[in-house]
C-alpha cells in the first residue's frame, strides 16, 4: 500500500498532464491498429468501448494490445460492454514505455497505473501492472489482482512515437477478477425529468416547449453532451428577454446551453478553454464560449455574460450536466457590454478593444465581432448547425 501513494500522486498528475490536451494530436490509436489487421478485433473494441477516445486524447500512454486469438478468449467470457471496457482500460497504460525502456528497467521491475486503475471503479491497488524484465530479455505484465494467473509476455512492439504513444503486443489478456466484475448498467438518462428534479425546472420546461431542440439534446446523451442549466432564478429574471427572441433565436438559445462532448469535472477543469456548442454552426464557429478556472470556482464566459457553475447535477459518462448561476448569452443574439475603458488615450479602436479581449478569443472573433445583434441567418442556420455537432461528436465516439 506504501508505494501506491506516490504511484497515486504520479498518476493524478499524469491524468491532469494529459486531460490537458483532449484533441487528437498526432495519434490515432484506430487507424495505427488498422495496419495490423491481426489486431482487428481488439481495434473494435477500443472503438466500441469508448476507449480510442480516451487514448488519442491522451499523451504518454503505452497500449498493450492482444492479437485476435487473445482476444477471441477474453470474447469466451461473454462480459458485457461495460466489463470489457475495465477490461481492456486495464491494457492501457499512464505512461510511455518503449520495448527499450521495459528491456533496461532499472532494478528489474516496474509498477504502472492503467486507465482502469484511474477509472474509479478499481478497488485498492488493483489497476496497477507490475512489469518485469527477467534474464533473457523476457518481459511479463501481470496486475496486482491475477490470483494465481501466469503473466502476459512482452511480443513485440507495433508502434512507437516518443514519447506520446507505444504500443506493444503482450501474449494474453491481463487476468483481473476486479476488472472482470460485472458492471451495473447505468440508469438511462431522463434529461428532463433530472433538470426539473434538480434546481432547473424552467429551463426543463423552456426545453419541453421546443421538442426539436430537446430531440437534439437527445440524440447527444448516447454520444456525449455536457449541459450547462441556468437555475430557475436565472431563468425567470431572463423571461422578458427570452420572449423577445424569434422562434430560431429561441432554438438557439437553448441549443447553446449544451456541448456535444462529455466533459467530467475534473475535465472542464483542466480543459479551460474554447467550447463549441449544440448551436455552433460548422462553418462559422459561432455560437462559443470559454471554460475558466478561477481559484475554485469554474466560470462560462460569453461575450456578454460571465456565469459560475454552482454544482454537478450529472456526471456519468458520457453525459455531464452543471447547474449554472446566469443564462448564457451568445453575442450573435444580444448586444456585448460596453467596456469603459479607464484611461483610454484616445477613442478606441475596435482592434484595440479586441487584443484587450485576452488572447482566448478564436480568429473567428474578428470576423464576426460586429455581429452583436441578431443574425438571422445564423439562427436560422441552428437545426442544420446541431446537427454537424451531433454528427461530429458521433464521430469522435465511435473512433
Ligand atoms: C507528440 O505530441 C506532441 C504534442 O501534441 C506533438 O507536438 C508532437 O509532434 C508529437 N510527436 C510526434 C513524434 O508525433
Ligand atoms: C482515426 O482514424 C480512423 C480510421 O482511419 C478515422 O475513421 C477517424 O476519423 C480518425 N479519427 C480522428 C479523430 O482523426
Ligand atoms: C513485480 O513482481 C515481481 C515478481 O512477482 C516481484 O519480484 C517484484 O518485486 C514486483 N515489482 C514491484 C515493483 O513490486
Ligand atoms: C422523460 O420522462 C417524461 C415524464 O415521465 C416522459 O414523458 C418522457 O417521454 C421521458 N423522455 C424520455 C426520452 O424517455
Ligand atoms: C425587446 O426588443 C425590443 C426591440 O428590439 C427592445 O427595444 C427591448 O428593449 C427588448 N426587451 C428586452 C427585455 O430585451
Amino acid at each position: 500500500m506504501q508505494r501506491a501513494v506516490p504511484l497515486l500522486a504520479a498518476s493524478l498528475l499524469l491524468l491532469a498532464a494529459a486531460a490537458t490536451f483532449p484533441v487528437a494530436r498526432g495519434h490515432n490509436i484506430t487507424k495505427i491498429l488498422a495496419q495490423h489487421p491481426e489486431f482487428s478485433t481488439f481495434n473494435h473494441y477500443l472503438s466500441a468501448t469508448h476507449l480510442a477516445n480516451e487514448i488519442n486524447r491522451r499523451l504518454t500512454i503505452t497500449v498493450l494490445a492482444v492479437d485476435n486469438a487473445g482476444m477471441s478468449d477474453l470474447l469466451a467470457k461473454h462480459l458485457s460492454l461495460l466489463t470489457l471496457r475495465n477490461v481492456l482500460s486495464l491494457h492501457i497504460l499512464s505512461d510511455y514505455y518503449s520495448s527499450r525502456k521495459l528491456h533496461q528497467l532499472s532494478r528489474g521491475s516496474t509498477i504502472s497505473s492503467s486507465v482502469f486503475q484511474s477509472s474509479g471503479h478499481a478497488p485498492g491497488t488493483t489497476g496497477y501492472i507490475n512489469i518485469t524484465d527477467h534474464r533473457r530479455g523476457k518481459v511479463t505484465f501481470i496486475t496486482e489482482d491475477a490470483g494465481g494467473a501466469p503473466p502476459a509476455v512482452l511480443v513485440k512492439s507495433l508502434k512507437e512515437i516518443p514519447y506520446n504513444i507505444s504500443i506493444l503486443q503482450i501474449s494474453t489478456i491481463l487476468s483481473s477478477p476486479e476488472a472482470e466484475a460485472p458492471v451495473a448498467a447505468p440508469a438511462p438518462v431522463n434529461l428532463t425529468v433530472l433538470l426539473a428534479k434538480k434546481g432547473c425546472k424552467a429551463f426543463a420546461d423552456l426545453l419541453l416547449a421546443s421538442p426539436d431542440v430537446l430531440q437534439i439534446f437527445e440524440d447527444n446523451l448516447d454520444v456525449g453532451l455536457t449541459v450547462f442549466c441556468p437555475s430557475d432564478g436565472a431563468v425567470r429574471a431572463f423571461g422578458p428577454k427570452y420572449k423577445n427572441l424569434t422562434v430560431d433565436g429561441k432554438a438557439s438559445l437553448l441549443l447553446y446551453h449544451g456541448v456535444p462532448a462529455y466533459y467530467s469535472p475534473q475535465l472542464l477543469k483542466t480543459n479551460n478553454g474554447f467550447f463549441t456548442t449544440l448551436a455552433t454552426t460548422s462553418r462559422n464557429k459561432n455560437f462559443h464560449y470559454t471554460v475558466r478556472t478561477d481559484g475554485d470556482a469554474i466560470t462560462v464566459k460569453t461575450r456578454v455574460v460571465t456565469a459560475t457553475i454552482t454544482s454537478t447535477i450529472l456526471d456519468q459518462d458520457p453525459d455531464a450536466v452543471y447547474a449554472i448561476n446566469k443564462v448564457l448569452q451568445p453575442r450573435e443574439l444580444f448586444k456585448i457590454p460596453e467596456v469603459v475603458e479607464a484611461d483610454a488615450p484616445a477613442p478606441a479602436s475596435k482592434k484595440s478593444k479586441h487584443a484587450a479581449a485576452g488572447p482566448e478569443e478564436s480568429p473567428a472573433d474578428e470576423e464576426a465581432s460586429d455581429n452583436s445583434a441578431l443574425s438571422l441567418s445564423a439562427a436560422g442556420r441552428w437545426l442544420t448547425a446541431a446537427m454537424a455537432a451531433t454528427l461530429a461528436a458521433a464521430v469522435i465516439v465511435v473512433v
